[in-house]
C-alpha cells in the first residue's frame, strides 16, 4: 500500500512542479516585456531571457513537457522548494519590492502573445532553438487567467542585477538536482550554443550581456566574447555586409560597413601600441629576412619578436591593420588563449620590416629561452610522456576553439608556431615533459570575414603540408574554420607519433612498414623526416589526402590507433575531416565546426584525466 501512496505523492509533486514552472515562465515573460527598464535595460532583459532559456532547458530535460509530464531527477521532492522560491521571485510584486526595492505595477492590459526575445540568440535562436519559443507559447496557451502586462515604476540596474543573481542561484540549484549525465549534457550544449552565439552575433547588447562581470557564462567563453567586442571596436571583426557578393572582388579591403566608429566608441588604443625601434637590441630580424621569430631586448626587457614582411605596395593599407591586430592580440590575456600577450608593434627603420612584440610568460628580467614543437619533434632523444603530449593537444585545441569563437582564424597552425618557454636557468633537459604550450604566429591571422583582405601566406614549402588542399594554390577558396582544424589535426597527428608530419608521410610512402612501426620510437634517423628530392616532396603533397583518410590495416590511422588509442585517433580524424563533415557554412551562415571542436576538446580532457 505504501507503494501506491508513494506513487500518488510523486504524481502530485509532478503536477505541482508543472504549475510552479508555468508560474516562473509567466514571471519571465512579464518581467521581460515590462516597459521602462532604463538605459541598461536591453542588456538586463537579455540576461533575464537567458535565465528563462536555462529554466526551459531544465524543464525539457527532466520531462515536464512530456505528456504526461515527468520529473526525472534522483530525488523529486527537492525540486519543489526551489521551483517555488523561483516562482516567488519572478511573480510576487510585494517580494520584489521588499527584497529588491524594485517597484512593478500591474496594468490592465493583457499580454496578447509571447514575443520572440529581441536580442537573445538573434538568428541563432530562430534557427536552432525554435523549441524554446514553442515551449513558451505552450505555457502561455495553458494559462487559466489573463497575463496582465507589467510596468516598472522604479527600477535600478544594480537592484535588478541582484534579482538576476538570485534567479541564477535557483536555476543552478535546479541543475544540481539533475542526474549526472543530464548535468553534463546540459552544460555541454550550453557551451556549444553560447559559443555559436558569440561567433555569429555582432549585437552589442548580446555581447555585453555575455561579458558583464555578473554573467554566468563560462569564463573562457566570456573571454572570447570580449575579444570579439574588441575586434568589432577595431573593425577587424564584423558581420559580412549584405549585398556584397557582386562587389566583393573589387573591394578587397572593404571594412564591415555596418560597424563604423559611430556605433562603437573609438578604440583609440591601437596607435599607442607603436613601439620605438631604437629601444630594441640583440635582434637579427630587423635586417635578416630569414629570422621570423626571436627573443630580444626592448627597453632592456626580454621580449619575443615576430617579424612580418610587408609588401611596400600594400604598406599604406596594412600598417593601420597591423596596429589594430596588435591591439587585438593585446586583448588575448585570458589563460584559455594559451597565447602570448602582445605589447605592441614596431617598424624596423632600415629594412622596413614590421614586428609584433610579445611578453614572455615569465617574470620580466629573468632570462628566457624559447623552443618550438618543431625543434622537439626533430630531436629524437626527447621523449615526453603521453600525458605531456595530450596536454599540448588540449592547449592547442582550446586556443583554436577560443579564436574561432571570437571570429578569428589563425591560418598558420603548424609546429613552428607551437612555442614553449623556460626561464633559462634550468635549461630544457630537466624533464622529458614539456611545459605549457603557447600558440604564436598570428602574422596572417585574420577575422573570419570572407571580404577581408587575405595576405598571401608564406610560400614556405614546409607549411603547405599542414594546409588543406582547398586552401592552397590557384583555385583556393576562402579560408574557413575547418581549414584551421585540418592543420590542428596534422599537429595532433605529430603529437601522437611524436614525429614530424613529413616523416610520417614519407615512411608510409616509402612502403617501409618496419620504418613506420618505428616512428616516434626515438631511433628514427633524421633522413626519414626529409624528402630525398622534389619529386618525392610533390608526391607526398599529392598523396597526403589519401594517406590521411585511409583506414584499415597498415594505414596511418590504424597505426595512430595502435599508439594513441581509438578516441584520440577519432579526434584527429574529426579535425582532418572537418571540411567534409561540415561542408563549410550553409546559406544562413551557420556552421557546426564549433560543436566538433567542443567535442574534441572534451574527449582530450577526458583522456588526460584518465591516463
Ligand atoms: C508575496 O511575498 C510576501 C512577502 O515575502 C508574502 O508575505 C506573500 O504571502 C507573498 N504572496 C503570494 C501571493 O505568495
Ligand atoms: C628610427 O625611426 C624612428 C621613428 O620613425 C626615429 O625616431 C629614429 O630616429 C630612427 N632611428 C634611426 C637609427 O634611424
Ligand atoms: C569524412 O567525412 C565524410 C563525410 O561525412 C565521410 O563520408 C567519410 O567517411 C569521412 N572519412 C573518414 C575517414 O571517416
Amino acid at each position: 500500500m505504501a507503494g501506491i501512496g508513494e506513487a500518488a505523492s510523486i504524481i502530485s509533486i509532478v503536477s505541482l512542479s508543472v504549475q510552479l514552472f508555468d508560474g516562473c515562465i509567466k514571471g519571465f515573460v512579464l518581467l521581460s516585456a515590462a516597459h521602462e527598464l532604463g538605459s541598461r535595460g536591453d542588456t538586463l532583459r537579455c540576461q533575464l531571457e537567458w535565465e528563462q532559456y536555462h529554466l526551459n532547458d531544465w524543464a525539457t530535460t527532466v520531462g515536464l513537457f512530456r505528456d504526461p509530464p515527468e520529473l526525472n531527477v534522483p530525488y523529486p521532492p527537492l525540486v519543489q522548494r526551489t521551483l517555488s522560491n523561483l516562482e516567488q521571485l519572478l511573480t510576487n510584486a510585494t517580494k520584489l519590492n521588499q527584497d529588491y526595492g524594485l517597484d512593478v505595477l500591474v496594468t490592465d492590459e493583457d499580454i496578447r502573445d509571447v514575443q520572440t526575445p529581441k536580442h537573445l540568440f538573434g538568428r541563432i535562436l530562430d534557427k536552432n532553438k525554435p523549441r524554446f519559443l514553442s515551449d513558451t507559447a505552450k505555457v502561455y496557451s495553458r494559462r487559466n487567467s489573463a497575463w496582465k502586462k507589467l510596468r516598472w515604476a522604479s527600477v535600478d540596474a544594480e537592484k535588478f542585477r541582484l534579482l538576476l543573481k538570485d534567479i541564477r542561484y535557483f536555476n543552478k540549484q535546479l541543475q544540481g538536482f539533475l542526474h549526472d549525465t543530464d548535468q553534463k549534457k546540459i552544460c555541454r550544449e550550453d557551451n556549444v550554443l553560447m559559443r555559436s552565439i558569440v561567433s555569429q552575433t555582432s549585437d552589442k547588447t548580446l555581447l555585453n550581456s555575455i561579458t558583464e562581470p555578473l554573467s554566468t557564462v563560462d569564463a573562457a567563453i566570456a573571454a572570447s566574447a570580449r575579444l570579439k567586442q574588441q575586434g568589432i571596436l577595431l573593425e577587424l571583426v564584423g558581420p559580412v555586409p549584405y549585398h556584397s557578393s557582386a562587389s566583393s572582388s573589387k573591394t578587397a579591403f572593404a571594412l564591415p560597413v555596418t560597424y563604423s566608429s559611430r556605433k562603437y566608441p573609438s578604440a583609440g588604443s591601437s596607435s599607442q601600441l607603436r613601439c620605438n625601434p631604437d629601444l630594441l637590441s640583440g635582434c637579427e630580424g630587423h635586417k635578416s629576412l630569414v629570422v621570423s621569430r626571436e627573443i630580444a631586448l626592448y627597453d632592456r626587457k626580454h621580449i619575443i619578436l615576430e617579424w612580418k614582411d610587408v609588401d611596400r605596395a600594400l604598406e599604406s593599407k596594412l600598417k593601420h591593420r597591423i596596429a589594430n591586430v596588435a591591439a587585438l592580440l593585446a586583448e588575448m590575456k585570458d589563460p584559455a588563449f594559451h597565447s602570448l600577450s602582445c605589447l605592441g608593434y614596431l617598424k624596423a627603420n632600415r629594412s622596413g620590416r614590421y614586428a609584433y612584440l610579445f611578453e614572455p610568460p615569465f617574470a620580466v628580467g629573468s632570462k628566457v629561452s624559447m623552443r618550438s614543437l618543431q625543434d622537439f619533434l626533430t630531436c629524437p632523444t626527447r621523449r615526453p610522456s603521453l600525458n605531456s603530449r595530450i596536454a599540448i593537444a588540449i592547449n592547442l585545441a582550446e586556443t583554436v576553439l577560443q579564436l574561432h569563437t571570437s571570429g578569428w582564424l589563425h591560418k598558420c597552425i603548424r609546429p613552428e608556431n607551437v612555442l614553449f618557454f623556460e626561464n633559462g636557468m634550468g635549461g630544457w633537459e630537466n624533464s622529458a615533459d614539456l611545459p605549457q604550450a603557447y600558440l604564436g604566429g598570428y602574422e596572417y591571422a585574420r577575422a573570419d570575414n570572407p571580404l577581408e583582405a587575405t595576405e598571401a601566406p608564406s610560400a614556405q614549402r614546409h607549411s603547405q603540408l599542414y594546409r588543406h588542399p582547398l586552401s592552397i594554390g590557384q583555385g583556393r577558396i576562402s579560408f574557413s574554420k575547418s581549414f584551421d582544424l585540418y592543420s590542428l589535426g596534422c599537429v595532433l597527428l605529430e603529437l601522437g607519433f611524436w614525429t614530424p608530419l613529413q616523416g610520417i608521410f614519407l615512411s608510409y610512402l616509402r612502403q617501409k612498414s618496419d620504418a613506420a612501426a618505428n616512428l616516434g620510437d626515438g631511433a628514427a634517423p633524421i633522413s626519414l623526416f626529409t624528402p630525398k628530392s622534389d619529386t618525392e616532396y610533390y608526391s607526398m603533397l599529392g598523396e597526403k589526402q589519401r594517406l590521411l583518410r585511409e583506414t584499415g590495416p597498415g594505414t596511418i590511422y590504424a597505426d595512430l590507433e595502435f599508439k594513441m588509442g581509438v578516441r584520440y585517433s577519432q579526434v584527429v580524424l574529426k579535425c582532418i575531416n572537418a571540411t567534409a563533415v561540415s561542408g563549410g557554412e550553409d546559406e544562413e551562415g551557420f556552421d557546426d565546426t564549433l560543436e566538433v571542436q567542443e567535442e574534441c576538446l572534451e574527449t582530450l580532457k577526458a583522456l588526460a584525466a584518465a591516463i
